[in-house]
């Protein structure tokens, strides 16, 4: 096989974020390439500084990116995650976030650009909103990897929302996974309601192969099945911009464990880093799968 040098921007991050990612950058063969950035809490503490053009066009002309973990107690909550992590999704155009619990049996695939979390809202002295932002466009391409995911390992699909008090973004949802499920008749599909999901997650996770879900629905239901397969120290998450042909930039993904920088444990070696070498080992997957070339002008 052709071996030709891929370059992958590192983000180790806060908390635990750097000690994880230092036993996962073992896992890299050597023809990976390494740029680390600085971005997260120090930084920002001392500089002010988020993610600045450089770090973005760094990261767009890698292959791909490996991040630990962003968030400190220092920090308002939001500034990190909203500034970096979340942008970063948006940025590349990351529309999947596979989360796979090999325990569990059951992968995730999880709306990464929208929903709640899409920034929209008002607050006022005594009232807040939380625009739920929901587009068939970004509903359609996620479940189409859904389905493509499925079809491929032969797997039931279970889709989950909460039609019965969401209703707007619930039909939407609907109709474009009904429409969408027409391309795919050889995959079973069922669908869940959000709380009932969780429940049967915990009582009957044999029920479920994969499930095609919304961003903060997605979030939740992750963690709870973190929680039943072994703990967040060995759950690892994939967020894509799967095809080639609509790619914003070189970069196919931003690999990183699930858990997030757990400030009270950081610097004590108590960390498990099996969640990021998992992460490192979903990265060189999705790459070994990427053309070497890449030949659309910029990228
Ligand atoms: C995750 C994390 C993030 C999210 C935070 C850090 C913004 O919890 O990747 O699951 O909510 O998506
Ligand atoms: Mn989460």
């Amino acid at each position: 096989m052709d071996i030709t040098t891929r370059r992958i921007s590192v983000l180790p991050g806060d908390g635990i974020g750097p000690e994880v990612i230092n036993v996962a950058l073992d896992e890299l063969p050597d023809h990976f390439e390494i740029e680390a950035l600085d971005v997260g809490a120090e930084r920002y503490l001392s500089t002010g500084k988020l993610l600045e053009d450089e770090d973005l066009d760094t990261i767009r002309g890698s292959d791909a990116v490996l991040f630990g973990a962003i968030g400190d107690p220092r920090v308002p909550d939001g500034v990190l995650e909203r500034g970096v992590l979340l942008r970063l999704r948006k940025e590349l155009d990351l529309y999947v976030n596979l989360r796979p619990f090999p325990e569990l049996g059951v992968t995730f695939v999880r709306e990464n650009t929208e929903g709640p979390y899409s920034g929209v809202g008002t607050r006022e002295p005594d009232a807040a909103t939380e625009t739920s932002v929901n587009t068939r466009t970004a509903i359609e391409r996620c479940a189409r990897y859904a389905f493509e995911l499925a079809a491929r390992g032969g797997s039931h699909l279970t889709w989950v929302h909460k039609t019965n008090v969401l209703v707007h973004a619930g039909s939407l949802w609907s109709e474009v996974v009904r429409e969408v499920s027409q391309d795919f008749p050889e995959v079973s599909l069922s669908y869940q309601h959000a709380d009932a999901a969780a429940y049967l997650l915990v009582m009957e996770p044999e029920r479920f192969d994969v499930v095609l879900t919304d961003n903060l629905f997605g979030d939740l239901l992750s963690d709870l099945a973190a929680g039943l397969s072994g703990g967040l120290g060995s759950a690892a998450s994939a967020n894509l911009h799967p095809e080639l042909a609509t790619r914003p930039s070189r970069c196919v993904g931003l690999f990183e464990p699930v858990h997030g920088s757990a400030p009270d444990i950081a610097g004590m070696g108590r960390a498990d880093p099996t969640a990021a070498v998992r992460a490192a080992q979903m990265m060189i997957a999705a790459l070994d799968k990427e053309p070497v070339t890449i030949s659309r002008e910029g990228r």
